[in-house]
């Protein structure tokens, strides 16, 4: 007997491609009332892959739960809801959640009413749905990045007809205000600025999963970050694909993200970080902005992916090596002792020896503080997926592996560059691994550990540094 679905509707790539003119409409979000009390006396767990982009959704998804009644549980499998928010970046962060989507196999046998959900941008894919609905069909609830204020209404058709459901938009919908949100953190908050992505870089899902580029009001943004200030919170990071191209979708006002991290400072909020930058669209303006400093942290990361303009080039970047230096130098300059961090992707389809050795001596030359290496991994449907690749395993990962060598070296010397310096840290709460020793981050986004008190937990510490370790500085509080 086939399926019965109460909705079934999947992706289309083709779809998600286009770049339609559709006024994006802001909507303030409401829960009808006859969803707030579905939850009452159940329970719930989101289980969360991938960027701060979908941290923040999977915020809003628990903070939608919690306003049904539903009530957070720690052990997985006594949860009465569980709800996946997948990645689809690279296949391993897939194969990662179809091994524990297995898992649940087990614990839908003991419990035969759980409801699995799965949402995120892996269900933007036009394959992932029949694989699903073939491999793991304990599967109740599907959905996608474009619809999560409709969780609601789905648990409460599913509730009602035990009937599964399936509903992916593969054009990006509206602009939702005042979701409800719980938060993971009491004083760091993600604060989404935008929308989607329109870059097209050859080797991304992204655009085709989020959609194009919509940017949230000003207005409500600052109402947000008020709200948080009000709550005690001590730092937000303003989230967005590419948060330079902040604004530029608006057609009645004329307002940049250098203009909105200019409203920011004026705000008594003590740290402003953001997420991601891209090279093309950093520009002069938010340059300046970040050396006026005030509450804007001295840390940026900005993604190259390459030092080499071929593959630059190929990869659809729309920047050189050259731009790219440029713009580092403008930071330096402006932010002195700034902390740059950044993505590099080895093996690029086509990639050369020479090439792959150029983005060694961009490292070499920028000297990033950080980095997140990759090995090019094809997504379906992305022009680069049907490049040619030449390249062995084992060539891939020894790339990798001389990239990272390199990056290491530069991670302990930006490190040991604060030794015997006093730096500001966020206490973030008690070291995992030492009981006695309480952790946070400095203004430039270093991993911080010394031996603290509870009371300081939630405030900003000065901590003299002792010790530069690769990963972490080892301080002493200063009283
Ligand atoms: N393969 C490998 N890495 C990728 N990234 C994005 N798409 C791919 C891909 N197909 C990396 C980029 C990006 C980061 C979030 O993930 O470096 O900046
Ligand atoms: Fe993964 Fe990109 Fe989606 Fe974030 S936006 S969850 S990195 S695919």
């Amino acid at each position: 007997m086939s399926k019965v679905y109460s909705r079934y509707q999947t992706p289309s790539l083709l779809k998600a491609r286009k770049r339609l003119g559709k006024t994006v409409e802001t909507i303030n979000y409401q829960m009808d009332s006859k969803y707030q009390t579905i939850g009452n006396g159940k329970t719930y767990c989101v289980k969360t892959y991938g960027c701060q982009g979908n941290l923040a959704d999977s915020e809003k998804i628990s903070g939608l739960l919690e306003r049904m009644g539903y009530t957070n549980v720690v052990e997985e499998e006594k949860a009465d809801v569980v709800l996946f928010n997948t990645c689809a970046i690279r296949e391993n962060a897939e194969n990662r959640i179809f091994g524990e989507l297995g898992r649940f196999v087990k614990y839908k046998k003991n419990n035969p009413n759980m409801i699995i959900g799965i949402c995120g941008c892996m269900m933007q894919e036009e394959n992932t749905i029949e694989m699903i609905n073939k491999k793991y069909p304990h599967v109740n609830l599907i959905f996608g990045t474009h619809n999560i204020d409709k969780l609601p209404e789905y648990l409460y058709e599913i509730e009602k007809t035990n009937n599964p459901l399936v509903e992916i938009f593969s054009i990006e919908g509206d602009i939702y205000e005042e979701l409800p949100v719980k938060r993971d953190h009491p004083y760091k908050a993600w604060v989404n600025i935008m929308y989607g992505c329109d870059e097209f870089c050859t080797y991304c899902i992204v655009p085709y999963t989020r959609g194009k580029e919509r940017s949230r009001k000003p207005e409500a943004i600052l109402k947000e970050v008020k709200a948080l200030i009000e709550d005690g919170y001590q730092e937000v990071t303003l989230l967005g694909q590419n948060v330079n191209a902040y604004g530029n979708d608006f057609t009645d006002i004329k307002y940049s993200f250098a203009d909105l991290l200019r409203d920011l400072q004026k705000l008594p909020i003590s740290r402003v970080r953001y997420t991601t930058s891209h090279p093309r669209d950093l520009d002069d303006e938010t340059i300046e902005v970040m050396g006026m400093g005030g509450n804007i942290m001295p840390h940026l990361h900005l993604p190259v992916q390459s030092g080499n303009n071929n593959i630059l080039k190929r990869m659809n970047r729309k920047y050189t090596r050259e731009d790219y230096l440029s713009k580092i130098k403008k930071l330096k300059k402006a932010v002195p002792g700034i902390s740059i961090t950044t993505d590099i992707i080895v093996a690029f389809p086509g990639e050369t020896i020479e090439e792959f050795e150029d983005t060694l001596s961009l490292v070499e030359e920028v000297k990033f503080e950080g980095a997140f290496t990759f090995i090019y991994s094809p997504r379906e449907g992305t022009p680069a997926a049907t490049y040619h690749n030449p390249l062995t395993e084992e060539q891939k990962h020894e790339r990798l592996n001389k990239l990272n060598e390199t990056i290491n070296k530069y991670y302990l010397e930006g490190n040991q560059r604060f030794e015997n310096q006093i730096v500001k840290v966020l206490v973030e709460g008690k070291s995992k691994n030492n009981e006695n020793m309480y952790t946070g981050y400095s203004e430039h986004n270093k991993l911080v550990n010394f031996e603290g008190s509870d009371d300081l937990i939630g405030k900003i510490v000065d901590v003299k540094v002792i010790k530069a370790y690769s990963w972490h500085l080892l301080g002493e509080l200063i009283k």
